[in-house]
């Protein structure tokens, strides 16, 4: 018998149904049973049943502990944003990498987990004007998410034999990144066996261009995470085609509930024709599998969706002539010749 797991798929706008259709026929091709418990997020439903849509959410995410999320549109509220604060999902882990077929101006091979503390920094708190000339804002870091993030962030490299450096501006911001710096080095400590450095954040903007086979696992605050993340996407160009791990975690830093996206939008000008580009989401789709200890079908849905693109098997977005469904068709067909 198929293994079996339940799964909350939180539904989207735009292209989120072509992209929910693609899942589906994907997941018919695996050897193991995914049980997808949908729950409606699109804008229509989200106006009609306001915040007992999101209860529905988060009450299925809790008991399933993973869920794939598809793209919403920002309208009244952001979804995300949403669903990170009432699932306390503090850490976003997004790997980044060159992807061989896809167009990119950078030509070394970049292969990144960077792994972001998603609350706090500079974003809780937006600030206020003092007088006509002037203003200020609050800039916010706590032990508990980034000891949290530290834990998953060396965990995943004692797992893959990989390297962490942790980035701040420690020597500046002496306060909120020194406290940042110490709690990963308090957590480096607890992992002898897993080489570790510090950077300065701008440096390590310059070393990762320069030499991006040094830089393996990177931890960073909410901020600069989310400019590393998009650098980094622009490196491997592939800022489409990305997708994240959003963590909660429980009272030992073990990760609790995990919900997997996309990192691209709903697409509204190509929603409906056949269009959508559905990498993203079976890169996502490969991490939830990652999530629930199903490593070789996770891996056969990456590889499987990654040797297409190199063969030149791609969408139109990518310069190719597939349709959603016959990309999907086409990695289901590799996929499951993998796993036989
Ligand atoms: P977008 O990512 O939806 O679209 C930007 C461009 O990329 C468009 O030309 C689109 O056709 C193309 N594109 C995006 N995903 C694609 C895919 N899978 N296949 C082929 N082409 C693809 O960004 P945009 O236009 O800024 O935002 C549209 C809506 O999406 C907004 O309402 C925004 O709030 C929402 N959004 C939602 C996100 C989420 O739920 N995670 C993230 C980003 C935006």
């Amino acid at each position: 018998m198929r293994p079996s797991y339940k799964v909350t798929e939180l539904l989207g706008d735009g292209i989120g149904a072509e992209l929910s259709e693609a899942v589906h026929a994907l997941a018919g091709a695996l050897p193991v049973d995914l049980q997808f418990e949908p729950v409606d997020l699109t804008l229509e439903n989200r106006r009609a049943r306001r915040s007992a849509v999101y209860d529905e959410a988060v009450a299925s995410v809790e008991a399933n502990k993973v869920a794939l999320k598809y793209p919403t549109i920002t309208a009244e509220e952001s979804p995300n944003q949403v669903l990170r604060r009432r699932l306390n999902l503090s850490v976003i882990h997004r790997p980044v990498y060159t992807i061989p077929g896809v167009p990119s101006n950078f030509r070394p091979e970049l292969d990144v987990d960077i792994i972001r503390i998603a609350t706090g920094g500079t974003y809780d708190d937006p600030g206020r004007r003092i007088g006509d000339s002037g203003a200020v804002s609050l800039r916010i870091v706590e032990r508990q998410p980034v000891l949290e993030a530290a834990r998953y962030a060396f965990t995943l490299a004692r797992k893959t034999g990989k390297n962490v450096t942790s980035a701040s501006k420690y020597t500046i911001q002496k306060a909120t990144d020194g406290l940042f710096q110490e709690v990963a080095e308090s957590v480096a400590a607890e992992y002898p066996e897993v080489p570790h450095h510090a950077e300065l954040f701008d440096a390590l903007l310059a070393k990762i261009i320069m030499k991006p086979e040094h830089f393996q696992v990177v931890l960073v605050l909410n901020e600069y995470g989310d400019f590393l993340s998009d650098m980094a996407c622009g490196l491997a160009g592939s800022l489409g085609i990305g997708a994240s791990a959003n963590l909660a975690f429980d009272a030992s830093a073990v990760v609790r509930v995990a919900l997997f996206d996309a990192a691209h939008g709903t697409a509204p000008d190509i929603a409906g024709r056949g269009l959508a580009n559905p990498t993203a989401i079976f890169l996502a789709l490969s991490m939830l599998l990652y999530q629930v200890g199903e490593i070789r079908v996770g891996k056969a849905v990456k590889d499987g969706t990654l040797e297409l693109l190199r063969r030149g098997v791609r969408t139109k977005d990518l310069g190719g002539s597939e349709s959603t469904s016959s990309f999907t068709g086409a990695v289901a067909a590799e996929v499951a010749g993998r796993l036989c």
